[in-house]
């Protein structure tokens, strides 16, 4: 039978180790912080400049981001948190349109699909089981402005790879989760609301405020831990109602 890395955590046999990309701060950070204080787990964090380093939008960094967590975790990781993103505005009129297109594919998604082919690949090998959190979007299902095609796309097809993860190798014990967060509040938070259209988009969300990041790393934590496997594929929304699906 596959084992459950997260039912190793529970019962602490072994640590289990858990890479989290993006760590460096926002959800991310929030994330790492959950998981770290959890028995028996181990996080290995990632930014551009921080923990594992490596620059996503870099066709070969996935690659060389597992081999590097890889050997830290002393050749085996349990568990898979993509959660590190971009979210670049490009009006439909900029020269770089196309460019911006490719650079937020290759982040948000490419990368992710590098790294969760990796870890089916290194548990299929090991003969166990293992688990993927993707961060998705609320974009992921409701869209997102004009200048965000490509974010809202990025983020549809994280949730279509999950999706597609789950149904693939359940059988093998490796499960496949997904998080779909509406606005959740990282850095300053005059700079986010700005950054996010202002006041207006507090009118659109009826629990009256936008998300936490720990309330995004709450549910990531369940995932990676008590989510019961016959969830797998599942996709937790969290964005105050403003998009009930
Ligand atoms: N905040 C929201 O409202 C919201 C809503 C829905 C979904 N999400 C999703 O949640 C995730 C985290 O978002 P956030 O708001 O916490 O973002 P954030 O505060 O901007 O942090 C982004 C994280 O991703 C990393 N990152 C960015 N570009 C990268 C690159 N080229 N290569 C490697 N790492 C890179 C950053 O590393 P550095 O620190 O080194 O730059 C940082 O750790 C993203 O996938 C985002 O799409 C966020």
């Amino acid at each position: 039978m596959p084992v459950d890395a997260s039912a190793r955590a529970r019962h602490g046999r072994g640590m289990t180790t858990i890479l989290v990309t993006g760590s460096s701060r926002g959800i991310g950070a929030a994330i790492a912080t959950a998981l770290g204080e959890l028995p028996g787990v181990r996080v290995l964090g990632h930014g551009t400049r921080s923990g594992i380093a490596e620059d996503l939008s870099q066709p070969d960094a996935p690659a060389r981001l597992w081999a590097a967590a890889l050997q830290q975790a002393g050749g085996a990781i349990d568990i898979l948190v993509n959660n590190a993103g971009i979210f670049e505005a490009s009006p439909l009129d900029a020269d770089d349109w196309s460019e911006s297109w490719a650079r937020t594919m290759q982040v948000n998604l490419t990368a992710s699909a590098e790294l969760c082919r990796l870890a089916v690949l290194h548990w299929q090998e090991r003969g166990v089981g293992g688990r993927i959190v993707n961060i998705a979007s609320r974009a992921a299902y409701r869209g997102d402005s004009p200048s965000h095609w490509h974010y809202a796309a990025s983020k549809g097809g994280m949730v279509a790879m999950t999706k597609t993860i789950a149904r693939g190798y359940a059988a093998q014990g490796i499960l496949a989760f997904a998080v779909c967060p509406g606005f959740t509040m990282t850095g300053m938070a005059d700079d986010y609301l700005a950054s996010r259209g202002g006041d207006k988009l507090l009118a659109d969300i009826p629990l009256g405020r936008v998300a936490s990041p720990e309330e995004v790393a709450a549910a990531v934590r369940f995932l990676c831990t008590d989510a019961p496997p016959s969830m797998t594929g599942a996709v937790l929304d969290i964005n105050g109602a403003s998009y009930v699906r």
